[in-house]
């Protein structure tokens, strides 16, 4: 009698655990996550000056703010200003993109406050601390309008904005063509916001992806997705060598996306699923691995083979917590660092 009540004990406190825990994941220890109300896939993350957020792009076309668990999602921006709120808002319809907007890469400038939003079918803009519509700074490069606006980083001390066009053939609606494809009509480029002109720094990429500038803005890594490789940029020899080739800075077992720096000046990497596995001491799962400044692997991410991290787009690290985006699922993900 005592046995089996003290079993019943123990298994009614272990299915009370897991109810307190059912905005999580079992298979991971202190998971979280928040839900999106309205479309999906919040494929990049940021936090403001004030440390807010995140803010996310999603698949409607819009930028949203967390606000906190009693407030929720607020829209903050757009990117198309003829954007038709009856048909796009919670829209989940790739087919829509074109006309609704999908904000992708996003990064403030911790110095203004501005939000710069890749947007894969607009282009590069800002929007103020306010939000609302956001300014279009560029659509095109040495006469080529981009394709496929993806991923981005800025140099707070100079203002100057690198970001990536993955193709100018493929759209972002497109993508699993373009993964498939031989496709090299990547480029990384540059934009200086006060002669408001885009360089192109390097074309013929396949399918360039996440950027991130180092600590000191002296390099750039940019996720050359195809290629299951992270390519480094070095800024400072740059100006002064005629051919800019990139030195290959790490190789993946998996296809890279985003890539975002720490406050240790450390690097995320978030992992597609696709391949897998292939790489001496890998965990079984690895969806997101992080880098030190000399490309050394200093920890890897495993998704344990399950589907709540079977798709990460991004790993932003802020204030001890690792928040988890995706292109297609309807949630961010959140681990303690
Ligand atoms: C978020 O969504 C998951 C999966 O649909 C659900 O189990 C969980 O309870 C939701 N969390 C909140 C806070 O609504
Ligand atoms: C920036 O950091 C890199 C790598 O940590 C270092 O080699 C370089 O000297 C630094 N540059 C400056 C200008 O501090």
């Amino acid at each position: 009698m005592m046995k089996s009540a003290s079993f019943k004990l123990v298994f009614a406190l272990f299915l009370f655990a897991h109810i307190v825990r059912s905005n999580g994941d079992s298979t991971f220890e202190n998971y979280n996550q928040i839900n999106l109300t309205q479309g999906t896939g919040p494929e990049s993350i940021a936090f403001d000056c004030k440390g807010e957020g995140p803010y996310v792009g999603i698949s409607d076309g819009r930028v949203l703010k967390w606000t906190g668990p009693k407030l929720g999602w607020k829209e903050f921006a757009i990117t198309s200003p003829f954007r038709r709120r009856n048909l796009c808002d919670g829209s989940t319809n790739s087919d829509l993109e074109p006309l609704c907007g999908r904000p992708l890469g996003l990064k403030f400038n911790t110095r203004t406050c501005h939000l710069y939003i890749a947007d894969s079918y607009f282009g590069l803009h800002v929007v103020g601390p306010y939000g609302g519509v956001a300014k279009r700074l560029a659509t095109s490069a040495q006469g080529t309008p981009f394709g496929f606006t993806n991923g981005i980083d800025i140099d707070t001390k100079t203002g100057i904005v690198y970001f990536t066009d993955s193709s100018i053939v493929f759209q972002r609606r497109d993508v699993d063509s373009l993964l498939r494809s031989s496709d090299r009509t990547g480029r990384f480029l540059k934009y200086d916001p006060y002669t408001r002109e885009v360089t192109v720094l390097y074309d013929g990429l396949v399918f360039p992806n996440g950027v991130a500038l180092s600590a000191n803005n002296s390099f750039v890594l940019v996720a050359e997705s195809t290629r299951f490789r992270i390519l480094k940029f070095n800024l400072e020899t740059q100006a002064k060598r005629e051919d800019n080739a990139p030195q290959v800075f790490a190789e993946l077992p998996r296809v890279p996306d985003n890539v975002k720096r720490n406050e240790n000046g450390e690097f995320w990497v978030a992992l597609n699923p696709g391949r897998s596995g292939t790489a001496p001491n890998d965990v079984p799962d690895p969806v997101a691995i992080k880098f030190d400044e000399e490309g050394k692997v200093l920890k890897r991410l495993d998704g344990n083979g399950g589907i709540t991290l079977n798709a990460i787009s991004e790993v932003k690290e802020f204030n001890g917590k690792l928040y988890i985006g995706s292109v297609t699922k309807p949630y961010v993900g959140i681990l303690n660092a």
